[in-house]
């Protein structure tokens, strides 16, 4: 069986949009030799408002598909499908898979002083509890919010606006005292720079891409004696053009991108099997 040819020991990466193009871009600084497969469900863009069963639900099919193509890991590069779907994907996937709340809950806990921590997600995973259970069983004190209009400015390409500036000052009026703030959601760290303005200058901002790529590295390790820069090959299930203007905020999409019919992502490991391009 072979990957498409110019994929070698692939490492699988999703989000429901472009938010995980963060953490992917991580992985590629720390392992700039490996091939990874981005998805990007954008036909099913956001995530964050969905019911935690359909979020589960996406997933699987979505990690099904990935690990059909003969993958070394698969990193679920979104807050929410982390926060529902993660115990199960790891189960029932044949290779290692890593999730974004965990690699977050380290940096903050490492980077308090105060033990006093903000943590702003979608609602999904805010209601689900995941950050504030582990950030609490660590001793500290946590303060969470929902702000799910955020994911849409940023897949308007509006992350840089002043109406960021306005939603994200409503959302982080009502924090109290806090020294830390756990970007929990891919999409944010594209509003980076609105939400230090509006948090202050003494809230250090954690985004987990850095630690989840630490993770994933020190786990699969270099392959051996590669110098070749890897390649990415991205599936988008909405409009690839879309993705790809949308995507210019983070420098723009490296890589092919070819779009995915949600079919595909339907349990059908033949038709999978074609679209990944493997042969027998
Ligand atoms: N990428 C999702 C996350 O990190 C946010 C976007 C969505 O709601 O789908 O939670």
């Amino acid at each position: 069986m072979t990957l498409k040819p110019q994929l070698r020991r692939a490492i699988g990466v999703f989000d429901s949009g472009v938010g995980g193009l963060t953490v992917l871009q991580a992985l590629r600084r720390r392992m700039p030799h490996r091939d990874f497969v981005y998805l990007g469900d954008t036909a099913r863009v956001p995530y964050g408002r969905k019911p935690p069963e359909m979020v589960v639900e996406f997933a699987g099919g979505i990690a099904r598909f990935l690990c059909e193509m003969g993958l070394d890991g698969l990193v679920v590069a979104c807050n929410t499908a982390s926060a529902v779907a993660l115990p199960g994907l790891a189960e029932s996937c044949p290779v290692p898979v890593w999730g974004v709340i965990d690699p977050g809950v380290e940096t903050a806990t490492r980077v308090t002083r105060s033990g006093s921590v903000g943590v702003i997600g979608t609602k999904a995973t805010i209601a689900s509890g995941a950050y504030q259970r582990r950030l609490e069983a660590r001793g500290l004190r946590v303060w969470a919010q929902a702000c799910p209009m955020l994911v849409h400015l940023v897949e308007e390409g509006l992350a840089d606006s002043p109406e960021a500036e306005l939603l994200a000052r409503h959302y982080l009026s009502g924090h109290p005292e806090i020294d830390t703030l756990v970007l929990g959601c891919t999409h944010y760290p594209l509003l980076r720079n609105v939400l230090q303005r509006v948090a202050g200058k003494g809230v250090k901002l954690v985004d987990s891409a850095e630690v989840t790529a630490e993770c994933v590295e020190a786990t699969l390790g270099t392959p051996p004696a590669c110098f070749v820069q890897g390649r990415v090959l991205h599936f988008v299930t909405g409009d690839p053009l879309a993705f790809a203007h949308t995507a210019r905020v983070l420098g723009g999409v490296d890589g092919e991108i070819e779009p995915l019919p949600l079919r595909e992502l339907a349990r059908n490991p033949q038709a999978n099997r074609r679209t990944a391009g493997i042969s027998d």
